[in-house]
């Protein structure tokens, strides 16, 4: 029996383990806070309660599936496992620490962080077998999420080999990457929040502009999706990258966002933000406001010049980015396809009247990517 071991119990570290609980392996987990350790299971029963209730899981799967996690006091337990995924907090150090506390305690264990921003070259740079450690990205909530990314620089293909097979086993679409900022999905979604906040600045309600994106087909606008992550976690995501990707204007950082998280409306969980009111997101009726697809196209054109940039780096083709940002972020198609929708001479058109018209600083932020036509026209004669 395949064992595999979850370090960190919190968010993400337990939804990765009922994932592959659920899958039929069997996991061992653990977390540094005892209350964490001792409250995991219940926090898993409680979160799946209301599936049981409405029918969709019977008592008895859910009881097996508990049964196949078991909570142990550290990861000196981890013997049996022949993957160990890391999901705890974003700090490096910590990190560091704990792969030579699991390399050392399980000497033949595939070791994957679940890092989000750091790279994973800097994580495992002073192991003794770097390249067993690869990055197992999952989304959040990591069951229900179907994407993985697999980032491979560095590894060993044959830890790359387990991880990948373990991880489809689990039911996930595992999308190999590159260790760079941001991985896919998080650098490629960067214009969704990017070009709606420069849409606000220049006077488009937030309202707007996400009935534009609802229209095209994306479940939350842009607003309503950064409500939902946190202004201050969508500043954070956004101030890092803008950094990692040396300050270049096509990661600005708007200052509509910093605003708003200097107003303390950061969304959800402080019950106002963008277009989150107090009884809930969003609550003007969709028909009051009329969508308006040129707002669409602006977005969508930035998200496939982004895409762009990214295929020009290497290592990732057009049809795995596609498939990560419809799986990582419930997008209705991928940028590039969405392009494709608009056809690639209106999302020039669009990038060249947006760089006419941008403040200097801000131009270089919508020049066209070189492998953006051609990777719209070989999409477009792909059988
Ligand atoms: N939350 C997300 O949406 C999301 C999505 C993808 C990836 N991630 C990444 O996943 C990781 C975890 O994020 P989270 O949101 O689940 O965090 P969290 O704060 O909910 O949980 C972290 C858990 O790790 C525990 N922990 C800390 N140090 C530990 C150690 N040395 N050994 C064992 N346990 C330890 C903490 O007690 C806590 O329970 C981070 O690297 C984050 O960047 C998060």
């Amino acid at each position: 029996m395949t064992v595999i071991g979850v370090a960190g119990l919190g968010v993400m570290g337990l939804g990765i383990a009922q994932t592959y609980a659920a899958a039929g392996f069997d996991v061992l987990a653990t977390d540094t806070e005892a209350g964490a350790r001792q409250s995991a299971l219940q926090r898993l029963r409680a979160g799946l309660a209301p599936r049981v209730a409405a029918g969709k899981m019977t008592a008895a799967a859910l009881d097996a599936l508990c049964a196949r996690i078991r909570v142990v006091d550290s990861v000196v337990d981890f013997t049996p496992c022949a993957l160990v995924i890391e999901a705890i907090a974003e700090q490096i150090e910590a990190k560091r620490a704990l792969f030579h506390a699991i390399a050392g305690a399980v000497p033949q264990a595939v070791l994957a962080t679940n890092t989000s921003s750091l790279s994973v070259a800097a994580i495992r740079a002073d192991l003794p077998e770097p390249a067993r450690l690869l990055g197992l990205h999952f989304f959040n909530p990591a069951p229900v999420m179907k994407l993985v990314e697999l980032v491979e620089t560095g590894a060993d293909p044959q830890a790359l080999a387990v991880a990948r097979a373990l991880t489809e086993g689990a039911g996930k679409v595992v999308i190999d990457c590159a260790d760079r900022p941001g991985f896919i999905v998080n650098r490629c979604a960067r214009p969704y929040y990017g070009e709606a906040l420069a849409l606000l600045e220049e006077g488009h309600s937030a309202l707007a502009i996400d009935a534009a994106m609802r229209a095209a087909g994306y479940r939350l606008g842009p607003f309503a999706l950064i409500d939902l992550i946190g202004a201050d976690i969508n500043l954070a995501a956004s101030e890092q990258i803008h950094a990692a990707m040396g300050g270049h204007p096509r990661y600005h950082v708007f200052d509509a966002l910093r605003a708003q998280v200097a107003s303390g409306d950061l969304g959800r969980k402080t019950g106002r933000g963008f277009v989150t009111g107090p009884t809930g997101p969003d609550t003007v009726p969709p028909d009051t406001i009329a969508p308006d697809p040129a707002l669409a196209l602006r977005i969508e054109a930035l998200l496939a010049n982004e895409a762009a940039t990214l295929l020009e780096e290497g290592g990732v083709t057009a049809k795995d980015i596609d498939t990560a940002l419809r799986l990582g972020l419930n997008f209705p198609q991928g940028p590039f396809a969405a392009a494709q929708s608009w056809g690639a001479e209106v999302v020039a058109r669009e990038l060249a009247r947006l760089e006419r018209a941008a403040p200097p600083a801000l131009k270089p932020r919508y020049r066209l990517c070189p492998a953006l036509i051609p990777a719209l026209e070989q999409a477009r004669n792909a059988p």
